[in-house]
């Protein structure tokens, strides 16, 4: 087949990083954004996650279009990770060795940051699902809420009570700022944007978007873990109540 054929090729190899990597960058975006919706209050963040299960609800039911959304993204993943593998594999040996040496500098810095940040990620992703979204594992209170999905601001805030989870969440979001930018880098190099005119703009892309998801996603856990952000609301049912009522008016407002 065509695909099969073009994705054997080097090129066909690194298109399939570039647009999974976009992806991926898509969706941390918006994780963070939505993330930010924690300085807007309890009610806010908790109905933003119930809004995510009910978007599409009358066709797909509820959290099935949450879903559809989950296993692009494994499947994303899986492919951006499994095609890298094979490109490393691939240069190792097709590479000559005046090639080798001239570049070997530049490449291990980029490569040892790739391959030391990756695999963190992904061990970081494991407990990260089970700690938020499924609540299997549960250093600190977990709660769901009525409508049967952990409570976001809950969860969170109890959580980054705890000094060394929350510096961990923030050191890793710095190992994800650093795999961004030198991922984003390599991608425009990839799908040939980068030239002598593009080379700045490209990197300062990629610098200033790193850095901003870094701040975006890191602030959550440094500013509750400081005491910037208020303690959950006990009668946690008035919060329950309200969700439904706020979840709706994010359908009107998104
Ligand atoms: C400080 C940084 C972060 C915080 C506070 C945070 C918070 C959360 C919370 C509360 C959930 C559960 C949401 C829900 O069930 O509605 C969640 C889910 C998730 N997060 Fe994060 N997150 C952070 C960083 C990241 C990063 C860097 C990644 C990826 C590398 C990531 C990937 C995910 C994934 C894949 C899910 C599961 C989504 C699902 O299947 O429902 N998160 N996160």
């Amino acid at each position: 087949m065509r695909v099969l054929r073009f994705y054997r090729t080097a090129i066909g190899k690194k298109a399939v990083v570039a647009v999974t990597g976009v992806v991926l960058f898509l969706f941390l975006v918006l994780h963070m954004l939505g993330n930010l919706n924690i300085y807007s209050g309890a009610e806010k963040i908790d109905a933003y996650s119930l809004y995510l299960r009910q978007f599409a609800e009358g066709f797909f039911g509820f959290g099935g279009f949450l879903w559809i959304v989950r296993i692009v993204l494994l499947a994303a993943f899986l492919l951006h990770v499994w095609t890298i593998v094979l490109l490393v594999k691939q240069n190792k040996h097709g590479r000559p060795i005046h090639y080798r040496r001239k570049r070997r500098f530049a490449a291990t810095l980029a490569g040892v940051t790739m391959m030391v940040t990756g695999p963190i990620i992904l061990v970081y992703l494991v407990f990260h699902i089970l700690q938020f979204t499924t609540g299997t594992w549960q250093p600190t209170p977990y709660k769901v809420t009525n409508s049967g999905i952990g409570s976001a601001y809950w969860n969170l805030w109890h959580a980054f009570q705890v000094w060394w989870i929350a510096w961990a969440y923030i050191a890793v979001m710095a190992m994800v700022c650093m795999h961004l930018k030198h991922g984003l880098w390599s991608m425009f190099q990839s799908i040939g944007l980068n030239n002598p005119d593009r080379n700045r703009s490209c990197r300062i892309f990629a610098s200033v978007s790193a850095i901003a998801i870094f701040i975006g996603f890191a602030s959550v856990p440094l500013l509750v873990w400081a005491g910037a952000v208020p303690p959950p609301p006990q009668h946690t049912d008035a919060v329950d109540a309200a969700l439904l009522d706020v979840s709706q008016s994010f359908g009107q407002e998104h």
